[in-house]
């Protein structure tokens, strides 16, 4: 059977990379959670760019800095420079650190080089902000996820709450807010529907019903 690339963007908290690696193993397929690549880059600014203090994010303006010095393999799991990087990756600290890196044109011009090339051989399922419209503008299938605002807030207030912390509901529902204005707001490479892509609205859907609704539209595209 033909292999084809699915190429996964959407708003924060909706469920993406859960949906992508599912979808995946549906499929047999590569999963690329493109996030965790410019969380990687995040962690390396945490951890070592200190040492160019004043300016710490100036060497990331640089694509041969970046070539030199940031290695990013799968073995399976995604490590930097050799060292596996998963359980450091998902702290609030690295999010936010995430967020001012990604938006540096070497940064995404580095990390959009390197998805292109995973996808080559395609049977590559990715998940993103750009993926439909930067990384791969070709991809066969394009799936834009999306849900109300209060909902998102509400799935991030409970895995809160799950992980003891004591949450404010509309704290988080600005946060919700703020963070879609930025991903759809910055300069380089903003969060945008993809023409061609399929808009997939979970506020109302369970995750069977879901994973369903995305299994159906896999298999009638390949
Ligand atoms: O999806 P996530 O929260 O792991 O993403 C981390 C950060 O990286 C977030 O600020 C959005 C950004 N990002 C991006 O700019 N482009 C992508 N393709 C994926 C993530």
């Amino acid at each position: 059977m033909k292999k084809i690339i699915v190429a996964i963007d959407g708003y924060s908290s909706c469920g993406k990379s859960t949906i992508a690696k599912q979808l995946a193993q549906y499929a047999g397929y590569t999963y690329v959670d493109t996030g965790a690549m410019y969380r990687a880059i995040a962690l390396y600014a945490l951890e070592t760019l200190p040492l160019y203090s004043p300016t710490p994010l100036l060497p990331l303006e640089s694509l041969d800095f970046l070539e030199e010095n940031i290695h990013l393999t799968y073995s399976p799991d995604l490590c930097l420079n050799g060292q596996p990087v998963e359980s450091k990756i998902r702290s609030l600290e690295v999010g936010n650190m995430a967020s001012k890196v990604s938006p540096i044109p070497a940064v995404r011009q580095f990390l959009v080089a390197q998805q292109q090339a995973m996808g080559q051989a395609k049977g590559i399922v990715m998940d993103g902000r750009d993926i439909g419209t930067v990384v791969f503008p070709e991809a066969e299938l394009k799936l834009f996820l999306t849900a109300r605002p209060e909902v998102r807030a509400q799935r991030r207030f409970d895995e809160l709450v799950a992980k003891g912390e004591h949450p404010i509901f509309e704290e988080v529902l600005k946060d919700v807010n703020d963070r879609d204005y930025r991903d759809t707001h910055r300069d380089i490479s903003p969060l945008r529907q993809a023409p061609d892509a399929i808009v997939i609205d979970n506020s109302d859907l369970t995750r069977e019903q879901q994973m369903q609704t995305i299994y159906d539209i896999f298999d009638r595209h390949h």
